[in-house]
């Protein structure tokens, strides 16, 4: 039986649609039970998305789903990259980084045409709802296919820790230690050479992980896109009292959001006579064995995300809150916003 609620005769503007909200637990009575759920990963790849598909995939077997795996993301979709997947397809899986699915940033499921496109590649296999490991952009992919009436689970995967709704992201602890560890080291040699080390961390248009690593490596100044922030008073006059104090070298982060860390050390370096060179961390933040927080995360949501498949309780983003593993609904989830207080970033200051 089809799920989709238009054709191509009939589609309205994707944008004027809601897709149903499954907040009341009557809103799942006289739903259609599903059968065959399919899973796939979607935009940058995190460490930890393969220890969520292993628990989409061997949860959703033990729940008598069938299990179909879509290589690709959103763009396998529409390719019909799609098979079945079995509990020994996700062995040796769940201690890997990257995504055994592979996957990509998909420019197709921006117009509505393409969104029904997939929605018919999902018919066309018979499979009942789709579970979407992602970001913000792959969830609006997945609300927009909930918007015709494709049941759809959003587990949060990214680096970024920047979706609103969650207080974590699967990826975002290994990406942050990746870093620290990196940073380690660049400090080494930033002392040897008593210079500043301008370091350009990952995260969009968020500050989480230049936040964090920053906290944790004892930088002089962390700069981030949420927090406005002055050179000569907060990046200037910091190094040059570290220098009276005493200090010769320095750490500062620079979340990738804020701008380019070649161009602020070039200004450090003529603004305050410190030797300066700039390293971009780049996509190592994005690989390696997951730490346990993000294989233990990702496994829990995929639980979460399976019960919601059980329960019929469709168009959710897990999330973790208050240290707990819970869903939202995925177009309250999309609305909300979180950002990085002043606070968060003065507080950081203070250890200096
Ligand atoms: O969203 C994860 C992320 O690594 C961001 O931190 C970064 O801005 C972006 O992806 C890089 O994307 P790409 O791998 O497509 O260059």
């Amino acid at each position: 039986m089809s799920r989709i609620l238009y054709d191509e005769s009939n589609l309205p503007d994707l944008s004027k649609l809601k897709a149903k909200c499954y907040d009341d637990p009557k809103a799942a009575e006289g739903e259609e039970p599903i059968k065959r759920i399919a899973v796939l990963t979607s935009g940058g790849d995190a460490p930890g998305m393969n220890a969520a598909i292993r628990g989409v995939v061997r949860c959703g077997l033990n729940a008598g789903f069938e299990v179909f795996g879509i290589t690709r993301g959103f763009h396998g979709l529409w390719k019909g990259e799609i098979s079945p997947i079995n509990r020994r397809d996700v062995s040796e899986k769940l201690q890997r980084g990257g995504t055994f699915l592979m996957t990509a940033r998909s420019k197709s499921f921006t117009t509505p045409e393409g969104v029904l496109k997939g929605a018919k590649m999902l018919d066309v296999y018979g499979i009942d709802a789709l579970v979407v490991i992602g970001g913000d952009g792959s969830f609006k992919g997945a609300r927009d296919l909930a918007r015709i009436g494709i049941p759809v689970i959003g587990i949060p995967g990214t680096i970024d820790n920047d979706i609103a709704s969650t207080e974590y992201t699967i990826g975002y602890d290994t990406s942050m230690n990746t870093a620290m560890e990196a940073i380690d080291k660049l400090r080494d040699t930033a002392s040897s050479h008593e210079r500043c080390s301008v370091i350009e961390v990952m995260g969009r248009k968020a500050g989480y992980i230049a936040l964090n690593v920053g906290i944790a490596t004892g930088a002089e100044c962390i700069l981030v896109p949420e927090v406005p922030y002055d050179f000569d008073r907060d990046v200037v006059r910091t190094i040059l009292d570290g220098r009276n104090s005493g200090k010769h070298h320095y750490i500062v982060i620079v979340a990738e959001g804020v701008g380019s860390a070649t161009d602020i050390a070039a200004k450090i370096e003529a603004a305050t006579g410190v030797e300066s060179r700039p390293t971009i961390l780049g996509h190592l933040q994005r690989g390696g064995s997951p730490t346990l927080r993000d294989r233990t995360t990702a496994s829990r949501m995929a639980v979460q995300a399976v019960d919601c498949l059980i329960n019929n309780r469709f168009n959710r983003v897990i999330v973790e809150k208050a240290g707990k593993i819970a869903d939202v609904d995925i177009e309250e989830a999309l609305a909300m916003t979180k950002s990085i207080s002043v606070e968060e970033i003065n507080n950081a200051g203070r250890l200096f």
